[in-house]
Protein backbone atom coordinates (compact mmCIF):
# COMPACT_ATOMS: atom_id res chain seq x y z
CA UNK A 1 0.00 0.00 0.00
CA UNK A 2 1.46 3.48 -1.16
CA UNK A 3 2.97 5.40 2.08
CA UNK A 4 0.92 8.07 3.57
CA UNK A 5 2.45 10.91 5.67
CA UNK A 6 0.07 11.65 8.09
CA UNK A 7 1.30 15.11 9.00
CA UNK A 8 -0.86 17.87 6.56
CA UNK A 9 2.61 19.76 4.36
CA UNK A 10 3.11 23.01 5.33
CA UNK A 11 4.28 26.11 4.39
CA UNK A 12 6.42 28.97 5.96
CA UNK A 13 3.34 31.16 6.57
CA UNK A 14 1.85 28.43 8.86
CA UNK A 15 4.87 28.99 11.48
CA UNK A 16 6.04 31.73 13.66
CA UNK A 17 9.28 31.78 15.77
CA UNK A 18 8.90 32.13 19.83
CA UNK A 19 12.15 33.96 21.26
CA UNK A 20 14.30 32.68 23.25
CA UNK A 21 16.61 34.61 25.97
CA UNK A 22 18.58 37.27 24.52
CA UNK A 23 21.71 38.75 26.45
CA UNK A 24 23.07 42.19 25.72
CA UNK A 25 25.51 40.50 23.57
CA UNK A 26 22.51 40.00 21.29
CA UNK A 27 22.82 43.07 18.75
CA UNK A 28 22.71 42.76 15.11
CA UNK A 29 26.04 44.15 14.92
CA UNK A 30 27.52 41.22 16.67
CA UNK A 31 25.26 38.53 14.54
CA UNK A 32 27.68 36.70 11.48
CA UNK A 33 25.84 35.43 8.92
CA UNK A 34 28.56 33.25 7.43
CA UNK A 35 27.44 29.81 6.22
CA UNK A 36 28.85 26.71 4.73
CA UNK A 37 28.13 25.91 0.77
CA UNK A 38 30.53 22.90 1.10
CA UNK A 39 30.25 19.61 3.01
CA UNK A 40 32.59 19.26 5.68
CA UNK A 41 33.58 16.69 8.14
CA UNK A 42 33.23 17.36 11.33
CA UNK A 43 35.56 20.01 13.13
CA UNK A 44 37.44 20.94 9.61
CA UNK A 45 36.07 23.98 7.27
CA UNK A 46 34.12 23.82 4.32
CA UNK A 47 35.79 24.85 1.42
CA UNK A 48 33.81 27.23 0.15
CA UNK A 49 31.37 29.69 2.90
CA UNK A 50 29.07 32.26 2.00
CA UNK A 51 28.76 35.45 3.80
CA UNK A 52 25.37 36.08 3.89
CA UNK A 53 23.07 33.00 3.78
CA UNK A 54 21.65 33.45 -0.30
CA UNK A 55 22.30 32.40 -3.23
CA UNK A 56 20.25 33.17 -6.30
CA UNK A 57 18.02 30.93 -8.48
CA UNK A 58 19.52 29.16 -11.63
CA UNK A 59 16.76 30.79 -13.99
CA UNK A 60 16.98 33.21 -17.19
CA UNK A 61 15.17 35.81 -15.61
CA UNK A 62 17.54 36.08 -12.60
CA UNK A 63 20.95 34.35 -12.48
CA UNK A 64 23.41 36.24 -15.59
CA UNK A 65 26.88 37.59 -15.04
CA UNK A 66 25.60 41.23 -14.07
CA UNK A 67 23.67 39.93 -11.26
CA UNK A 68 26.67 37.19 -9.86
CA UNK A 69 28.86 40.41 -10.04
CA UNK A 70 25.89 42.93 -7.60
CA UNK A 71 25.51 39.65 -5.52
CA UNK A 72 29.25 38.50 -4.64
CA UNK A 73 29.65 42.20 -3.94
CA UNK A 74 27.30 41.42 -1.03
CA UNK A 75 28.24 38.33 0.08
CA UNK A 76 26.61 35.73 -1.77
CA UNK A 77 26.34 33.68 -4.55
CA UNK A 78 24.44 33.79 -8.44
CA UNK A 79 23.89 30.51 -10.47
CA UNK A 80 24.33 30.96 -13.52
CA UNK A 81 21.18 29.91 -15.57
CA UNK A 82 22.32 26.62 -17.41
CA UNK A 83 19.43 26.95 -20.04
CA UNK A 84 21.69 28.29 -22.51
CA UNK A 85 24.42 26.95 -24.69
CA UNK A 86 27.64 25.88 -22.70
CA UNK A 87 29.06 28.49 -25.06
CA UNK A 88 27.26 31.22 -23.92
CA UNK A 89 26.95 30.00 -19.92
CA UNK A 90 30.95 29.43 -19.78
CA UNK A 91 30.93 32.82 -21.20
CA UNK A 92 29.01 34.28 -18.74
CA UNK A 93 31.20 32.70 -16.02
CA UNK A 94 34.28 33.75 -17.71
CA UNK A 95 33.08 37.37 -17.74
CA UNK A 96 32.26 37.04 -13.55
CA UNK A 97 35.67 35.65 -13.31
CA UNK A 98 37.45 38.46 -15.54
CA UNK A 99 35.41 41.22 -13.43
CA UNK A 100 37.68 43.30 -11.34
CA UNK A 101 35.98 45.27 -8.56
CA UNK A 102 36.26 48.69 -9.48
CA UNK A 103 37.50 48.27 -13.20
CA UNK A 104 34.98 48.84 -15.46
CA UNK A 105 34.66 47.47 -19.19
CA UNK A 106 32.82 50.74 -20.56
CA UNK A 107 29.28 49.95 -22.19
CA UNK A 108 29.17 53.82 -23.09
CA UNK A 109 31.92 54.06 -25.77
CA UNK A 110 32.09 56.62 -28.62
CA UNK A 111 33.36 56.91 -32.14
CA UNK A 112 35.15 60.19 -33.16
CA UNK A 113 32.42 60.37 -36.03
CA UNK A 114 29.26 60.45 -33.92
CA UNK A 115 27.43 63.16 -33.01
CA UNK A 116 25.81 65.21 -29.79
CA UNK A 117 22.71 64.05 -30.19
CA UNK A 118 24.39 60.48 -30.19
CA UNK A 119 25.98 61.11 -27.35
CA UNK A 120 23.31 62.78 -25.15
CA UNK A 121 21.14 59.30 -26.72
CA UNK A 122 23.43 57.37 -24.86
CA UNK A 123 24.15 58.78 -21.93
CA UNK A 124 19.98 58.61 -21.08
CA UNK A 125 20.25 55.17 -22.32
CA UNK A 126 22.95 53.72 -20.30
CA UNK A 127 23.11 56.60 -17.21
CA UNK A 128 26.55 57.08 -17.88
CA UNK A 129 27.87 60.51 -18.00
CA UNK A 130 31.95 59.23 -19.07
CA UNK A 131 32.11 57.83 -22.39
CA UNK A 132 35.67 56.86 -24.10
CA UNK A 133 35.73 57.60 -27.49
CA UNK A 134 37.78 55.25 -29.46
CA UNK A 135 38.81 54.77 -33.15
CA UNK A 136 36.89 51.58 -33.65
CA UNK A 137 34.00 52.78 -30.72
CA UNK A 138 34.42 49.61 -29.06
CA UNK A 139 34.86 49.54 -24.97
CA UNK A 140 38.68 47.94 -25.26
CA UNK A 141 39.42 50.26 -28.89
CA UNK A 142 42.81 52.83 -29.40
CA UNK A 143 41.39 55.71 -27.24
CA UNK A 144 41.48 59.11 -28.62
CA UNK A 145 39.52 61.29 -26.29
CA UNK A 146 36.89 61.39 -23.51
CA UNK A 147 33.62 62.99 -23.26
CA UNK A 148 32.09 63.81 -20.25
CA UNK A 149 29.46 66.52 -19.17
CA UNK A 150 31.75 69.00 -18.98
CA UNK A 151 32.76 69.02 -22.82
CA UNK A 152 29.40 70.43 -23.88
CA UNK A 153 26.19 72.49 -23.38
CA UNK A 154 23.11 71.69 -24.63
CA UNK A 155 22.28 75.26 -24.48
CA UNK A 156 25.42 76.61 -26.64
CA UNK A 157 25.70 73.58 -29.26
CA UNK A 158 24.21 72.29 -32.35
CA UNK A 159 23.09 68.79 -31.82
CA UNK A 160 24.72 67.27 -35.56
CA UNK A 161 28.52 68.34 -33.42
CA UNK A 162 31.04 66.22 -33.93
CA UNK A 163 32.45 64.37 -30.99
CA UNK A 164 35.87 64.98 -32.12
CA UNK A 165 35.19 68.64 -32.10
CA UNK A 166 34.25 68.59 -28.66
CA UNK A 167 36.09 66.02 -26.77
CA UNK A 168 38.82 65.72 -24.62
CA UNK A 169 41.44 64.32 -27.05
CA UNK A 170 43.88 61.68 -25.68
CA UNK A 171 46.78 64.21 -25.46
CA UNK A 172 45.21 66.17 -22.95
CA UNK A 173 43.95 62.83 -20.55
CA UNK A 174 46.02 61.16 -17.69
CA UNK A 175 46.17 57.55 -18.22
CA UNK A 176 47.74 55.09 -16.36
CA UNK A 177 49.16 51.43 -17.92
CA UNK A 178 46.79 48.36 -17.63
CA UNK A 179 48.76 46.77 -14.91
CA UNK A 180 47.88 49.40 -12.38
CA UNK A 181 46.97 48.52 -9.08
CA UNK A 182 43.45 50.00 -7.48
CA UNK A 183 45.25 51.76 -5.01
CA UNK A 184 47.57 53.18 -7.24
CA UNK A 185 45.00 53.79 -9.65
CA UNK A 186 43.13 55.50 -7.04
CA UNK A 187 46.45 57.49 -5.95
CA UNK A 188 46.11 59.08 -8.99
CA UNK A 189 42.27 59.94 -9.13
CA UNK A 190 43.09 62.07 -5.85
CA UNK A 191 46.27 63.59 -6.90
CA UNK A 192 45.39 64.87 -10.01
CA UNK A 193 41.37 65.68 -8.70
CA UNK A 194 40.29 62.99 -11.50
CA UNK A 195 36.77 61.89 -11.77
CA UNK A 196 38.43 58.96 -14.00
CA UNK A 197 41.11 56.98 -15.62
CA UNK A 198 41.76 55.14 -18.25
CA UNK A 199 44.10 52.14 -18.12
CA UNK A 200 45.71 51.46 -21.41
CA UNK A 201 47.06 47.84 -22.55
CA UNK A 202 50.82 48.19 -24.27
CA UNK A 203 49.58 48.59 -27.66
CA UNK A 204 47.79 51.19 -26.61
CA UNK A 205 44.20 50.45 -26.66
CA UNK A 206 41.56 50.87 -23.98
CA UNK A 207 41.80 48.19 -21.09
CA UNK A 208 39.87 49.67 -18.10
CA UNK A 209 38.01 52.40 -16.48
CA UNK A 210 38.15 53.40 -13.04
CA UNK A 211 35.90 55.56 -11.57
CA UNK A 212 36.29 57.62 -8.61
CA UNK A 213 33.10 56.44 -6.99
CA UNK A 214 33.75 52.40 -7.67
CA UNK A 215 37.21 52.45 -5.55
CA UNK A 216 34.98 54.20 -2.40
CA UNK A 217 32.29 51.31 -2.89
CA UNK A 218 35.22 48.42 -3.37
CA UNK A 219 36.34 49.78 -0.16
CA UNK A 220 32.81 49.31 1.68
CA UNK A 221 31.86 45.88 0.70
CA UNK A 222 33.45 43.91 3.36
CA UNK A 223 31.31 40.51 2.39
CA UNK A 224 32.41 40.95 -0.98
CA UNK A 225 33.09 36.91 -2.19
CA UNK A 226 36.39 36.55 -3.76
CA UNK A 227 38.62 33.24 -4.45
CA UNK A 228 42.01 33.23 -3.80
CA UNK A 229 42.85 35.31 -6.82
CA UNK A 230 40.94 37.97 -5.72
CA UNK A 231 38.13 37.60 -8.50
CA UNK A 232 34.36 37.03 -7.91
CA UNK A 233 33.11 33.58 -6.60
CA UNK A 234 29.90 32.12 -9.03
CA UNK A 235 28.26 28.95 -9.05
CA UNK A 236 26.79 27.86 -12.18
CA UNK A 237 23.76 25.35 -13.16
CA UNK A 238 24.26 21.98 -15.13
CA UNK A 239 21.76 19.16 -16.44
CA UNK A 240 22.04 15.54 -16.38
CA UNK A 241 22.21 15.47 -19.86
CA UNK A 242 24.74 16.98 -21.15
CA UNK A 243 27.28 17.04 -18.53
CA UNK A 244 30.54 15.50 -20.26
CA UNK A 245 30.67 18.95 -22.23
CA UNK A 246 29.33 21.74 -19.76
CA UNK A 247 31.20 20.78 -16.78
CA UNK A 248 34.37 20.93 -18.60
CA UNK A 249 33.83 24.32 -20.30
CA UNK A 250 32.33 25.85 -17.04
CA UNK A 251 35.47 24.08 -14.91
CA UNK A 252 37.77 26.46 -17.77
CA UNK A 253 36.08 29.19 -17.31
CA UNK A 254 36.63 29.31 -13.96
CA UNK A 255 33.45 28.54 -12.00
CA UNK A 256 33.81 28.47 -7.94
CA UNK A 257 30.32 25.50 -7.54
CA UNK A 258 28.35 23.61 -9.89
CA UNK A 259 24.76 22.73 -9.28
CA UNK A 260 22.55 19.94 -11.10
CA UNK A 261 19.29 21.97 -11.71
CA UNK A 262 16.16 19.60 -12.11
CA UNK A 263 13.07 20.27 -9.88
CA UNK A 264 13.08 16.77 -8.85
CA UNK A 265 16.66 15.27 -7.33
CA UNK A 266 16.04 11.80 -6.57
CA UNK A 267 16.79 10.52 -10.08
CA UNK A 268 19.41 7.99 -10.79
CA UNK A 269 20.31 10.63 -13.29
CA UNK A 270 21.66 12.96 -10.57
CA UNK A 271 23.42 10.23 -9.21
CA UNK A 272 25.13 9.56 -13.14
CA UNK A 273 25.84 12.82 -13.09
CA UNK A 274 27.42 13.57 -9.47
CA UNK A 275 29.75 10.04 -10.26
CA UNK A 276 30.88 11.40 -13.80
CA UNK A 277 31.72 14.47 -11.86
CA UNK A 278 34.00 12.52 -8.87
CA UNK A 279 35.44 10.47 -11.39
CA UNK A 280 37.00 12.93 -13.18
CA UNK A 281 37.92 15.75 -11.22
CA UNK A 282 37.55 13.74 -7.36
CA UNK A 283 36.61 16.04 -5.02
CA UNK A 284 38.23 19.37 -6.65
CA UNK A 285 34.70 20.30 -8.53
CA UNK A 286 32.37 21.13 -5.87
CA UNK A 287 28.98 20.27 -7.07
CA UNK A 288 25.34 20.69 -5.44
CA UNK A 289 22.11 18.20 -5.89
CA UNK A 290 18.31 18.55 -5.36
CA UNK A 291 15.51 18.82 -5.43
CA UNK A 292 14.27 16.64 -3.20
CA UNK A 293 11.76 17.16 -0.20
CA UNK A 294 12.10 14.06 2.12
CA UNK A 295 14.66 12.10 4.01
CA UNK A 296 14.93 9.51 1.72
CA UNK A 297 15.70 11.81 -1.40
CA UNK A 298 18.45 13.23 1.04
CA UNK A 299 19.72 10.35 1.82
CA UNK A 300 20.30 9.17 -1.59
CA UNK A 301 22.15 12.30 -2.94
CA UNK A 302 24.20 12.63 0.51
CA UNK A 303 25.24 9.03 -0.75
CA UNK A 304 25.61 9.76 -4.39
CA UNK A 305 28.26 12.58 -2.92
CA UNK A 306 26.19 15.80 -3.47
CA UNK A 307 28.07 18.80 -1.76
CA UNK A 308 25.29 20.23 -0.72
CA UNK A 309 21.25 19.51 -1.24
CA UNK A 310 18.42 21.77 -2.23
CA UNK A 311 15.24 21.41 -1.23
CA UNK A 312 11.85 22.05 -2.33
CA UNK A 313 9.29 20.88 -5.36
CA UNK A 314 6.65 23.37 -6.32
CA UNK A 315 6.87 25.77 -3.89
CA UNK A 316 8.48 28.74 -6.60
CA UNK A 317 6.28 31.26 -6.59
CA UNK A 318 6.20 31.18 -11.30
CA UNK A 319 5.79 26.55 -10.47
CA UNK A 320 3.06 25.33 -11.03
CA UNK A 321 4.13 21.33 -10.79
CA UNK A 322 1.76 21.06 -7.67
CA UNK A 323 -1.08 21.79 -10.14
CA UNK A 324 0.39 20.43 -13.43
CA UNK A 325 2.03 16.65 -12.09
CA UNK A 326 0.54 16.43 -8.37
CA UNK A 327 3.83 16.42 -6.54
CA UNK A 328 5.48 18.76 -4.34
CA UNK A 329 5.42 19.29 -0.87
CA UNK A 330 4.96 22.07 1.77
CA UNK A 331 8.65 24.30 1.90
CA UNK A 332 8.48 24.15 5.70
CA UNK A 333 7.72 20.41 6.21
CA UNK A 334 10.04 19.65 3.55
CA UNK A 335 12.92 21.73 5.06
CA UNK A 336 12.48 20.69 8.42
CA UNK A 337 12.40 16.63 7.27
CA UNK A 338 15.23 17.18 5.52
CA UNK A 339 17.15 18.78 7.89
CA UNK A 340 16.35 15.91 10.04
CA UNK A 341 18.07 13.71 8.05
CA UNK A 342 21.00 15.92 7.74
CA UNK A 343 21.70 15.91 11.07
CA UNK A 344 21.39 12.34 11.62
CA UNK A 345 23.57 11.50 8.28
CA UNK A 346 26.23 14.18 10.22
CA UNK A 347 25.95 12.24 13.87
CA UNK A 348 26.33 8.90 11.82
CA UNK A 349 29.41 10.35 9.32
CA UNK A 350 30.36 12.91 10.72
CA UNK A 351 29.72 15.04 7.41
CA UNK A 352 27.91 18.12 7.60
CA UNK A 353 25.88 18.30 4.38
CA UNK A 354 24.88 22.07 3.85
CA UNK A 355 20.98 22.56 2.80
CA UNK A 356 19.78 25.00 0.44
CA UNK A 357 16.02 25.84 0.78
CA UNK A 358 14.83 26.92 -2.94
CA UNK A 359 11.92 28.57 -3.23
CA UNK A 360 8.95 30.12 -1.62
CA UNK A 361 10.09 32.96 0.15
CA UNK A 362 7.89 35.40 0.29
CA UNK A 363 8.44 37.53 3.35
CA UNK A 364 11.76 38.24 4.27
CA UNK A 365 11.03 37.04 7.46
CA UNK A 366 10.83 33.17 5.84
CA UNK A 367 14.31 33.15 5.32
CA UNK A 368 14.87 33.29 8.93
CA UNK A 369 12.43 30.32 9.39
CA UNK A 370 14.20 28.61 6.46
CA UNK A 371 17.49 28.75 8.52
CA UNK A 372 15.69 28.30 11.82
CA UNK A 373 14.29 24.76 10.19
CA UNK A 374 18.01 23.97 9.59
CA UNK A 375 18.63 25.29 6.00
CA UNK A 376 22.07 26.77 5.89
CA UNK A 377 21.00 29.36 2.99
CA UNK A 378 18.62 29.57 1.04
CA UNK A 379 17.78 30.12 -3.03
CA UNK A 380 15.72 32.80 -4.52
CA UNK A 381 13.87 33.69 -7.93
CA UNK A 382 11.46 35.90 -7.61
CA UNK A 383 13.01 37.84 -5.00
CA UNK A 384 16.08 38.65 -6.98
CA UNK A 385 14.20 39.15 -10.17
CA UNK A 386 12.90 42.62 -8.80
CA UNK A 387 15.96 44.43 -8.70
CA UNK A 388 17.89 46.20 -11.13
CA UNK A 389 20.79 43.64 -11.84
CA UNK A 390 18.42 40.90 -12.95
CA UNK A 391 18.38 40.32 -16.65
CA UNK A 392 15.00 40.86 -17.43
CA UNK A 393 13.30 43.42 -18.73
CA UNK A 394 11.38 46.64 -16.41
CA UNK A 395 8.13 47.87 -17.77
CA UNK A 396 5.46 49.70 -16.95
CA UNK A 397 2.34 48.08 -16.25
CA UNK A 398 -0.90 49.81 -15.15
CA UNK A 399 1.08 53.03 -13.85
CA UNK A 400 3.66 50.97 -12.03
CA UNK A 401 7.05 49.71 -13.21
CA UNK A 402 7.87 45.86 -13.22
CA UNK A 403 10.19 43.28 -14.18
CA UNK A 404 9.38 40.36 -16.29
CA UNK A 405 9.94 36.96 -14.41
CA UNK A 406 9.49 33.75 -16.12
CA UNK A 407 9.81 30.28 -15.17
CA UNK A 408 12.25 27.55 -16.23
CA UNK A 409 9.41 25.28 -16.92
CA UNK A 410 7.53 28.07 -19.13
CA UNK A 411 6.97 28.05 -22.73
CA UNK A 412 9.01 30.54 -22.74
CA UNK A 413 12.17 29.44 -21.45
CA UNK A 414 11.11 25.85 -21.69
CA UNK A 415 13.26 25.19 -25.19
CA UNK A 416 16.03 24.24 -22.98
CA UNK A 417 13.95 21.68 -21.08
CA UNK A 418 15.09 21.39 -17.35
CA UNK A 419 13.19 18.79 -16.28
CA UNK A 420 15.00 15.83 -16.86
CA UNK A 421 13.28 13.35 -18.95
CA UNK A 422 16.03 10.64 -18.88
CA UNK A 423 18.42 11.71 -20.84
CA UNK A 424 16.18 12.09 -24.30
CA UNK A 425 16.22 15.36 -25.95
CA UNK A 426 11.94 15.44 -26.99
CA UNK A 427 10.70 18.89 -25.81
CA UNK A 428 8.14 18.83 -22.53
CA UNK A 429 4.67 18.70 -23.92
CA UNK A 430 3.59 20.64 -20.76
CA UNK A 431 4.65 23.59 -18.69
CA UNK A 432 5.67 23.72 -15.20
CA UNK A 433 6.16 27.25 -14.81
CA UNK A 434 4.41 30.62 -15.89
CA UNK A 435 5.66 34.14 -17.13
CA UNK A 436 4.85 37.32 -15.15
CA UNK A 437 5.70 40.34 -13.52
CA UNK A 438 7.24 41.08 -10.45
CA UNK A 439 7.09 45.03 -8.75
CA UNK A 440 10.47 46.46 -9.52
CA UNK A 441 12.19 47.10 -6.50
CA UNK A 442 15.38 49.42 -6.88
CA UNK A 443 18.92 48.16 -6.37
CA UNK A 444 19.45 44.39 -4.81
CA UNK A 445 22.38 46.40 -2.35
CA UNK A 446 19.55 48.41 -0.56
CA UNK A 447 17.50 45.35 -0.72
CA UNK A 448 19.83 43.08 0.70
CA UNK A 449 20.58 45.31 3.44
CA UNK A 450 17.14 45.67 4.85
CA UNK A 451 16.28 41.99 4.26
CA UNK A 452 19.20 40.88 6.39
CA UNK A 453 18.76 43.77 8.89
CA UNK A 454 15.58 41.78 9.57
CA UNK A 455 16.71 38.68 9.47
CA UNK A 456 19.74 39.59 12.29
CA UNK A 457 17.38 41.15 14.12
CA UNK A 458 14.91 38.37 14.85
CA UNK A 459 18.62 36.45 15.50
CA UNK A 460 18.90 38.47 18.49
CA UNK A 461 15.42 37.60 19.62
CA UNK A 462 15.83 34.21 19.57
CA UNK A 463 19.68 34.38 21.22
CA UNK A 464 21.59 33.41 18.51
CA UNK A 465 24.82 35.34 17.45
CA UNK A 466 25.63 32.60 14.40
CA UNK A 467 23.54 30.63 12.07
CA UNK A 468 24.00 27.57 13.71
CA UNK A 469 23.15 28.74 16.94
CA UNK A 470 19.67 29.57 15.49
CA UNK A 471 19.56 26.09 14.42
CA UNK A 472 20.09 24.62 17.04
CA UNK A 473 18.23 27.51 19.72
CA UNK A 474 15.13 28.45 17.73
CA UNK A 475 11.50 27.57 19.17
CA UNK A 476 9.17 27.26 16.53
CA UNK A 477 5.58 27.15 16.68
CA UNK A 478 2.40 25.99 14.21
CA UNK A 479 0.17 29.23 14.02
CA UNK A 480 -3.68 28.56 13.22
CA UNK A 481 -5.40 30.75 10.76
CA UNK A 482 -6.97 32.68 12.99
CA UNK A 483 -3.92 33.99 14.60
CA UNK A 484 -2.55 34.24 10.90
CA UNK A 485 -5.04 37.21 10.61
CA UNK A 486 -3.98 38.55 13.91
CA UNK A 487 -0.16 38.58 12.78
CA UNK A 488 -1.28 41.61 9.98
CA UNK A 489 -2.58 44.55 10.89
CA UNK A 490 -6.49 44.36 12.02
CA UNK A 491 -9.30 45.95 12.94
CA UNK A 492 -8.17 49.51 11.99
CA UNK A 493 -8.73 51.09 8.81
CA UNK A 494 -5.27 52.12 7.63
CA UNK A 495 -4.86 55.59 6.50
CA UNK A 496 -1.83 54.25 3.41
CA UNK A 497 -2.70 50.68 2.88
CA UNK A 498 -0.04 50.53 0.26
CA UNK A 499 3.37 50.09 2.25
CA UNK A 500 1.64 47.29 4.23
CA UNK A 501 0.87 45.27 0.88
CA UNK A 502 4.46 45.97 -0.53
CA UNK A 503 5.26 44.17 2.88
CA UNK A 504 5.33 40.72 0.75
CA UNK A 505 8.51 41.74 -1.04
P1 LIG B 1 10.86 31.71 -6.01
O1 LIG B 1 12.03 32.26 -5.25
O2 LIG B 1 9.68 31.43 -5.12
O3 LIG B 1 10.49 32.56 -7.18
O4 LIG B 1 11.29 30.27 -6.56
C1 LIG B 1 12.42 30.08 -7.36
C2 LIG B 1 12.61 28.59 -7.58
O5 LIG B 1 11.51 28.04 -8.32
C3 LIG B 1 13.81 28.21 -8.40
O6 LIG B 1 15.02 28.23 -7.70
C4 LIG B 1 13.45 26.80 -8.88
O7 LIG B 1 13.73 25.82 -7.93
C5 LIG B 1 11.96 26.89 -9.03
N1 LIG B 1 11.55 27.05 -10.43
C6 LIG B 1 12.10 27.82 -11.39
N2 LIG B 1 11.40 27.76 -12.54
C7 LIG B 1 10.38 26.92 -12.31
C8 LIG B 1 9.31 26.46 -13.11
O8 LIG B 1 9.10 26.85 -14.27
N3 LIG B 1 8.47 25.56 -12.52
C9 LIG B 1 8.65 25.13 -11.24
N4 LIG B 1 9.61 25.58 -10.43
C10 LIG B 1 10.48 26.46 -10.98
Amino acid sequence: MAYIFEEPSRTFNEYLLVPGYSSSENRPENVSLKTPLTKFKKGEEPAISLNIPMISAIMQAVSDDGMAVALATEGGMSFIYGSQTIADEAAMVARVKAYKAGFVVSDSNLTPQMTLGEVVALAEKTGHSTMPVTDDGTAHGKLVGIVTERDYRLSRMSLDEKVADFMTPRAELITAPADTTLKQANDIIWDNKLNSLPLIDTDDKLAYMVFRKDYDSHKSNPNEMLDEHKRYMVGAGINTRDFAERVPALVDAGVDCLCIDSSEGYSEWQALTLKWIRDHYGDSVKVGAGNVVDAEGFRFLADAGADFIKIGIGGGSICITREQKGIGRGQATATIEVARARDEYFKETGVYIPLCSDGGIVYDHHITLALAMGSDFVMLGRYFARFDESPSNKVMVNGSYMKEYWGEGSARARNWQRYDLGGDKQKMSFEEGVDSYVPYAGSLKDNVGLTLSKVKSTMCNCGALTIAELQDKAKLTVVSSTSIVEGGAHDVLQKDKTPYVSNAN
